[in-house]
């Protein structure tokens, strides 16, 4: 089987067993395959790059559905199945007028996921309205259940991605999201930008939601038109002592802060000054809108992608003495 449709950057390679699961007792049965030693678990395939054939038996993960748990006049807790397209439940929310996902519309993948990095973009992130998780052990197909501080979320971060690693599968994600007074978060420069051009002084979630669409379709590619995995590294986190040392040669050096003694750097920015942007190299390349971003043009090679990312690494260490860290799974 191709894995060219489950991967958003649209690499070609194959796998040598495929299988779509639809229910919690499909997954435990697939997992107890002992015949399969190798396997590799798929949600939406938004955040990896696939370098090479898959020896094994690749699982995706179709559990499907949304459901109400708990409702009063102020709050709502939904529980959302992994399989779930997580733009999908993204647009049911704001339908249903539940805020408290609004800045994370158009984010690609799926629900099950979403937890593993704690998606994010302007000014949000998934950890700010989840309540909590049921995971099945791969190993011995138990269903677990992960509270917020569990799942100790950080920066593209949880326990998903350090001790749990490939070690779980989530199933269905539980969130809290706001019936009334919705907390709103329009301090980030481009969406009140985009509201104040929109002439909306006081902004529903809905309008919100679509400041965001419109901001991710002008800065980063949409993944059925040209193949990626949105932002390749992450934004690199230094001492403030080295940024500071750094404003002496690059006085326009932008920086967001972290804590009493570290600044985040936002990769995009070193990546085109050491001038990666818009660059391409045969079918793959650059984004020209957003550094970040690495691009399949059709037909690149994983490694080919692959090693772009590595001169873009070692590029920016030459130049500005920090390491960028990819954010994207590499298989
Ligand atoms: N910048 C440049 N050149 C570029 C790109 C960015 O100079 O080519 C600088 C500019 O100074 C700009 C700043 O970087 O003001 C921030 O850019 P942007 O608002 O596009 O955000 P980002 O830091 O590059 C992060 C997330 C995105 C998320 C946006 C918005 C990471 C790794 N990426 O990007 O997430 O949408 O903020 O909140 O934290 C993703 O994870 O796939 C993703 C797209």
């Amino acid at each position: 089987t191709s894995l060219k449709p489950y991967n958003t950057f649209g690499i070609d390679v194959k796998a040598k067993h495929f299988v779509s699961v639809h229910s919690i007792q499909d997954l435990k049965e697939v997992l107890s395959l002992e015949n399969h030693p190798n396997k590799l678990i798929l949600g939406g395939g938004s955040n990896m790059l696939l370098t090479q054939d898959f020896n094994g038996l690749v699982i995706k993960v179709e559990l499907k559905g949304i459901e109400v748990l708990l409702e009063d006049s102020d709050f709502v807790t939904v529980k959302v199945q992994g399989g779930e397209v997580w733009h999908d439940l993204v647009l049911w929310s704001i339908k249903n007028d539940y805020g408290g996902l609004e800045n994370l519309s158009l984010i690609p993948g799926n629900v099950g996921t979403a937890p593993i990095q704690n998606i994010g973009a302007y000014g949000v992130e998934l950890k700010d309205s989840f309540e909590s998780c049921e995971a099945i052990s791969v190993e011995t197909q138990e269903l677990h259940t992960f509270s917020k501080e569990d799942c100790r979320f950080g920066y593209r971060n949880s326990i998903f991605k350090q001790e749990a690693k490939g070690k779980f599968i989530i199933t269905s994600v539980n969130f809290k999201l706001t019936k009334r007074n919705h907390k709103l978060h329009i301090q980030y420069g481009a969406i009140a930008s985009e509201l104040e051009k929109e002439g909306i002084k006081t902004p529903s979630i809905q309008a919100i939601s679509k400041a965001v669409i419109s901001i991710r379709e002008s800065k980063l590619p949409n993944p059925k038109e040209i193949g990626n995995c949105g932002s390749f590294f992450k934004n690199p986190i230094i001492l403030k002592s080295q940024y500071q040392t750094l404003l002496e040669n690059f006085e326009d050096i932008p920086s967001y802060p972290v804590s009493d003694d570290e600044v985040k750097v936002p990769a995009g920015w070193l990546i085109e000054k050491a001038g990666f942007k818009g660059k391409t190299f045969g079918n793959y390349g650059v984004h020209k809108n957003q550094a970040l971003v690495l691009v399949n043009y059709g037909g690149a090679k994983g490694d080919e992608v692959l090693n772009l990312s590595k001169l873009i690494q070692k590029t920016v260490n030459r130049i500005f003495n920090i390491s960028i860290e990819a954010e994207v799974n590499i298989l």
